[in-house]
């Protein structure tokens, strides 16, 4: 398949995921996503910008990114890349929008509440508009269920010790995973201080698996562009695969506020009711879209 299912299907989630953040958890799906989980310092932040192509995470040694963060996958209409960060943090319960990548960075740096204290859990939602993968980066550790849809990612390459190499755990022989291995190679911690731009470090990661006698031979499904490829492609899938129950759900939902419309048909239109039948029609359109788009989700992919 081309790129069709992925354009229509995650920007339908998105949007879902905008909505549903917009007006709090009480209405909360569980819409597909892609989570990073990783020890500290493993690289995590590192690889979703390299993925983003844009410097706006606070990485380095410790603790650094303390909040959750939910990236998005937007397309602009030619396919590219848009142009311009445009970031909108909400922080519950409030609705805030942080423009700046810059302010991204200070929000991530802020302390949470512990996790696992639902109550004092300060999340931070982030769409990042660029062309970027849908993404939640989690503080804590994320069950990935059986490790069907794991895919390894082997960070920090460069940094192996001259005479050894991750060949085995690459070519999935030393701890097979369904999915597989990919390896990468961020910015060291002196190029973020040195401001080696995300361009110049995705064409050094090429150079590294090019050159290297170990990886060479698989250099085309090693790196960053090759992670791009086979997320988007796994994430287009799982969305395709969720989308009858998610519709479902979404319809219950649509019944039981349309309940709750009714009993407050007679309030008048700036009653604090009204922000229930905006989401109502908001609901409704869902709906249509859906039908829509899982109608012209185009064909099967390849796993
Ligand atoms: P996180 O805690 O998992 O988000 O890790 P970070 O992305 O903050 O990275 C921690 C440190 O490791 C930073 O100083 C990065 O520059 C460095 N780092 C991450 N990935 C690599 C890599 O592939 N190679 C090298 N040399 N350094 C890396
Ligand atoms: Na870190
Ligand atoms: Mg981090």
């Amino acid at each position: 398949m081309g790129n069709r299912g992925m354009e229509e299907l995650i920007p339908l989630v998105n949007k879902l995921q905008d909505a549903f953040s917009s007006i709090g958890q009480s209405c909360h799906l569980d819409l597909p996503q892609i989570a990073v989980v990783g020890g500290q310092s493993a690289g995590k932040s590192s690889v979703l910008e390299n993925f983003v192509g844009r410097d706006f995470l606070p990485r380095g040694s410790g603790i650094v990114t303390r909040r959750p963060l939910i990236l998005q996958l937007i397309f602009s209409k030619t396919g590219t890349p848009c142009s311009g960060v445009v970031a909108c943090g909400f922080e519950w319960p409030r609705y805030r929008v942080i423009r700046s990548s810059t302010a991204v960075t200070g929000e991530c740096q802020k302390p949470v509440a512990p996790f696992g204290n639902q109550r004092g859990f300060s999340s931070l939602l982030l769409s990042q508009r660029t062309l970027s993968p849908p993404m939640a980066e989690k503080v804590s550790a994320v069950p990935v269920p059986a490790g069907l849809r794991t895919i390894g990612v082997i960070t920090k390459l460069d940094l192996m010790d001259e005479g050894t190499d991750a060949r085995d755990v690459l070519e999935n022989k030393l701890l097979p995973l369904r999915r597989g291995y990919i390896g990468v190679v961020n910015r060291s911690q002196k190029d973020i201080d040195g401001k080696k731009d995300i361009r110049a470090a995705l064409a050094a990661e090429r150079k590294f698996f090019l050159s290297h006698p170990a990886y060479r031979h698989m250099a085309d499904r090693m790196g960053t562009p090759h992670l791009q490829k086979v997320l988007n492609q796994q994430l287009t899938n799982h969305i395709r695969e969720t989308l009858p129950s998610l519709r479902s759900k979404l319809q219950s939902q649509l019944l039981s506020l349309e309940k709750e419309v009714e009993e407050y048909k007679n309030f008048r239109p700036d009653d604090p009711t009204r922000k229930t039948k905006a989401l109502l029609q908001m609901v409704q359109q869902f709906g249509v879209d859906f039908e829509k788009r899982i109608e012209g989700s185009g064909d099967q992919v390849d796993t």
